[in-house]
């Protein structure tokens, strides 16, 4: 579903990335690990077209995403970032955004539901906790109903609990919704209990690619 083909990264004459090469199938939960600084935000972010890469190329469905317009492609490939950024006003608000530019229609009573966020609608977003706003951003992302979810250590933030609601919930949308699911974390645990297969970053590089879960790898 997505391909990355030999993909480098050079910022400010200092390679970010070098040769990454990686395909992730439909409806899998594909983990990106690394230390801190190894690469995994920016990888993520050329994903969706925030930044270009320097060369090589990423394929969505087989076409290059250079050829798919930026907003096509971030509906259909949703960065959901470390620190979620939400809209000031209600629940309902930031979930009916996006898709009213997209011409979508929204069932916000379903989408708050699926994400354990029942009776939310009116709540400010800022008054939300840090696992709440998290599930907020997911819910707004799914509202859009993408092929594929790319997190950015959607749990890093959270304290214990709410990283547990937020883990079940992410395991939930690939088992009920069929999603496709990339999740950078650097918590190796993590990767092993919820992913399938995925890669592991050290400076830029790949020094793993493979299988993830279960305790016997790394
Ligand atoms: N504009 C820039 N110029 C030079 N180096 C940069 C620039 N932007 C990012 N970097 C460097 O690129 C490397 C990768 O950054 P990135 O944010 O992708 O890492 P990361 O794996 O997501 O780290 P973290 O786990 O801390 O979020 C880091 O060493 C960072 O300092
Ligand atoms: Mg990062």
């Amino acid at each position: 579903m997505i391909e990355l083909r030999r993909v480098s990264k050079v910022k400010d004459g200092k390679k970010i990335l070098d040769d990454i090469s990686f395909r992730i199938n439909k409806g899998e939960f594909f983990i990106i690990q690394g230390e801190s600084g190894s690469g995994k935000t920016t990888l993520l972010r050329l994903m969706n077209r925030l930044e270009e890469a320097t060369s090589g190329e990423i394929f969505v469905q087989g076409t290059p995403i250079r050829k798919i317009p930026p907003q096509e492609l971030r509906r259909r490939v949703i960065l959901v970032f470390q620190e979620p950024r939400l809209f000031q006003g209600s629940v309902e608000r930031n979930i009916r955004f996006a898709p009213r530019h997209h011409g979508m229609a929204v069932d916000v009573e379903a989408l708050l539901k699926a994400v354990g966020l029942e009776g939310y609608e009116r709540r400010d977003a800022f008054s939300l906790s840090g696992g709440e706003k998290q599930r907020l951003a997911i819910a707004r992302a799914l509202a859009l109903k993408p092929e594929a979810i790319l997190l950015d250590e959607p749990t890093s933030a959270l304290d214990e609990a709410s990283k547990k609601e937020v883990e079940k919930l992410i395991v939930e949308l690939k088992e009920t919704h069929g999603a496709t699911v990339v999740m950078v974390t650097h918590d190796l645990e993590q990767g092993r209990r919820l992913g399938e297969r995925g890669i592991i970053l050290d400076k830029g590089k790949i020094v793993y690619q493979g299988r993830i879960r279960g305790p016997e790898n790394v």
